[in-house]
């Protein structure tokens, strides 16, 4: 392997997916991802069980990514991991399990905040993929977050609107419930509203004021709204189901895409970028394709890889981490709360 190389392993255990990555200067070698069936039957993710799942998962996980990526452990340069936020007993085994492993190889930790590596997950070389440039907005959308950030630089970034109840994901989620759709039920709305008429039924926009969002009165009125039309008629959801997860998606995408409006005129700067699970979503994807031509937009938009939880964007961020020589102590704890 050529000294000038810098080889990171990187581990990703913050809520239900065990995951690892090796990434050679900015080039993801390998990104495996094992994601926990046991909280389906539950209908969410129980943490009890996710602890034990990582567990189990991380030793395989981490011998895929290695073998995967031809990298022989002795050609690492450094191990990063998620510190944080996420589930305690998660983090803790990804935490622990990184800190030995850089303990026994003698190579550097690297600390990561997972909401940070949403963002930074753009940074990751890709063929056909442009980078964005500083100062740029990101919005991270997923099943715990919501939230607009200043992107300054790769670790200078301010929070400038977040959700003040549940997470756009849990919206996704929590509607598909009510419509008797299993967990996670964000890509199943997203799936039927393809077929489905966006306009066929109207949510009310919640109203909040500056950059911040609300989702907690929204599953509200998909259940108000499914209770009176099945009262009327006890298959309306089997008849509709296209017609409402479109109008679901639609509503939600509108209320993301007006905040973003609000933040582009409030900062004076025009590129966007996504980064979370529900930038899987093809509403919002296809909103953002739209703001290019209708505003004048730069839109960056992730691989579908790099959306949902990975350790590629834990390594590229510890890859910049690394550049900087930001190493952690090896007396660091994982931080379920870990503001950006
Ligand atoms: O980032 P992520 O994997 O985990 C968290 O950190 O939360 O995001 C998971 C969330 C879930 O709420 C899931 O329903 C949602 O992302 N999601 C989607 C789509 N794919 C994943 N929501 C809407 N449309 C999708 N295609
Ligand atoms: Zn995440």
């Amino acid at each position: 392997m050529a000294d000038h190389l810098i080889n990171i392993l990187a581990i990703e255990s913050s809520c239900d997916d065990t995951a690892a990555a090796v990434i050679s200067n900015g080039r993801i070698l390998s990104n495996i991802v094992a994601t926990q069936e046991v909280h389906k039957q539950y209908g969410g993710v129980v943490p009890e069980l996710a602890s034990r799942a990582h567990q189990q998962n991380i030793v395989p996980v981490i011998h895929q990514a290695l073998e995967k990526a031809n990298i022989d452990k002795k050609d690492l340069s450094a191990i990063a991991f998620t510190r944080g936020p996420g589930l305690m007993g998660s983090l803790l085994v990804g935490t622990s399990f990184a800190k030995s492993l850089a303990m026994g190889l003698e190579v550097p930790l690297i600390e990561v905040n997972h909401m940070q590596a949403h963002i930074l997950a753009h940074f990751i070389e890709e063929d056909g993929f442009d980078k964005p440039e500083f100062p740029f907005l990101a919005m991270t959308i997923s099943g715990g977050h919501t939230q607009i950030v200043k992107v300054s630089n790769y670790f200078e970034m301010e929070v400038i609107g977040e959700t003040l109840d549940d997470a756009v994901g849990e919206a996704f989620d929590k509607s598909a419930k009510i419509l008797g759709l299993p967990y996670p039920g964000g890509p199943l709305i997203d799936k039927y509203a393809r077929e489905g008429n966006p306009k066929a039924f109207q949510f009310p926009k919640p109203k909040v004021d500056d950059l911040n969002f609300s989702f907690s009165g929204f599953k509200t009125a998909v259940l108000y709204f499914v209770q009176k039309k099945t009262k009327e008629d006890p298959e309306f959801i089997e008849n509709n189901l296209k017609d409402i997860c479109a109008s679901i998606q639609y509503a939600i995408v509108g209320i993301l895409v007006d905040k973003l409006k609000k933040a582009v005129k409030r900062t004076g700067i025009n590129q966007v970028a996504i980064g979370g699970g529900v930038s899987a979503n093809s509403g919002i994807r296809q909103a953002l394709v739209d703001a290019e031509k209708k505003w004048g937009w730069k839109c960056f938009i992730p691989k579908f890889e790099y959306t949902t939880d990975n350790a590629a964007m834990i390594g590229i961020a510890g890859y910049h981490k690394y550049l900087q020589q930001d190493f952690a102590d090896f007396s660091v704890t994982a931080q379920s709360r870990y503001k950006i």
